[in-house]
């Protein structure tokens, strides 16, 4: 398991992420750079420019491309020590979102940097039992992350649920059960069509949830289905619910204690 060296990380981030959209108070598409995430392509990625430039008018052509959801921007090698980092060209490679199927967290080439076009983010952590709008639906190429923390003493279990409209249609659902019906130390992940539960319970011995303990939780809509992540760690492909992509609107949680969430 790879959090504790991920969350220090994730937080500054996310605080640079507050700065920029506060400052903008924007809740239309933008892009931000992503330090702890790549993804994964199925085709070759392509430049989406002839010749160098910055990485804004990178963002800007990702935003006129359809399906253009991430890019990956390479700074150039001779990059005049005070150039500001929005002077900086470099190149720009693409793949369109429905060749996206997987999340590395392997931080591979730190010349390399993920920019992705998220379309809302920081959306006020949802309190116990309420649920929060995904904004623009998670759609193929997309990804939504959760950070937060499991309470302590630990509840009976906890609920993240990623459903379409109302919870008859659930897309994904993380439970880890503490001690629930049963289940001592067990991660469940559900997902439910028409009312109909398919439940997958995970090997005793693999539990990556404790009382008090920060997690991380993301989730990828790829056409072959939803890719979950608990820190940093690929745990399955849901393909049952994959038709849903585009339609899950909607994340809750209960029992756990939610910071942020970016999608
Ligand atoms: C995603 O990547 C992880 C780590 O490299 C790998 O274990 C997993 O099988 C991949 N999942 C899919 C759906 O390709
Ligand atoms: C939920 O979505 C389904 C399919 O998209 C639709 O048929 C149904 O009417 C919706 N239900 C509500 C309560 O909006």
């Amino acid at each position: 398991m790879g959090s504790h060296i991920l969350y220090p990380l994730i937080f500054s981030c996310l605080l640079f992420y507050g700065l920029l959209f506060c400052a903008s108070g924007f809740t239309s598409t933008r892009f931000v750079k992503d330090t702890q995430r790549k993804l994964i392509c199925t085709s070759v990625l392509v430049p989406l420019t002839s010749s160098p430039v910055s990485y804004l008018e990178c963002a800007r052509k990702c935003q006129h491309q359809p399906d253009c959801t991430a890019f990956m921007f390479s700074p150039e090698n001779s990059i005049s020590p005070s150039a500001t980092s929005d002077a900086r060209s470099g190149t720009c490679l693409w793949c369109p979102a429905d060749s996206i199927v997987n999340i590395s967290y392997t931080p591979a080439d730190p010349q390399l940097e993920t920019w992705v076009n998220i379309q809302g983010y920081l959306m006020s952590p949802p309190t116990t039992g309420e649920s929060m709008a995904i904004p623009g639906g998670l759609s193929v190429g997309r990804f939504v992350v959760f950070q937060g923390r499991v309470p302590e003493p630990a509840p009976r279990r906890s609920l993240l649920t990623l459903f379409v409209n109302d919870t008859d249609n659930v897309a994904v659902r993380v439970s880890p059960r503490f001690d629930f019906d049963g289940h001592v130390n067990r991660l469940l992940i559900n997902s439910r069509i028409d009312s109909q539960w398919k439940t997958q319970v995970f090997p005793e011995g693999f539990f990556p949830f404790s009382p008090g303990q920060n997690f991380e939780i993301a989730v990828l809509a790829t056409t072959g289905g939803f890719t979950v992540y608990i820190d940093g760690e690929f745990i399955k492909t849901v393909t049952r619910t994959a038709h849903m992509a585009g339609d899950v609107r909607y994340a809750s949680i209960e029992d756990f204690e939610m910071f942020f969430v970016t999608a």
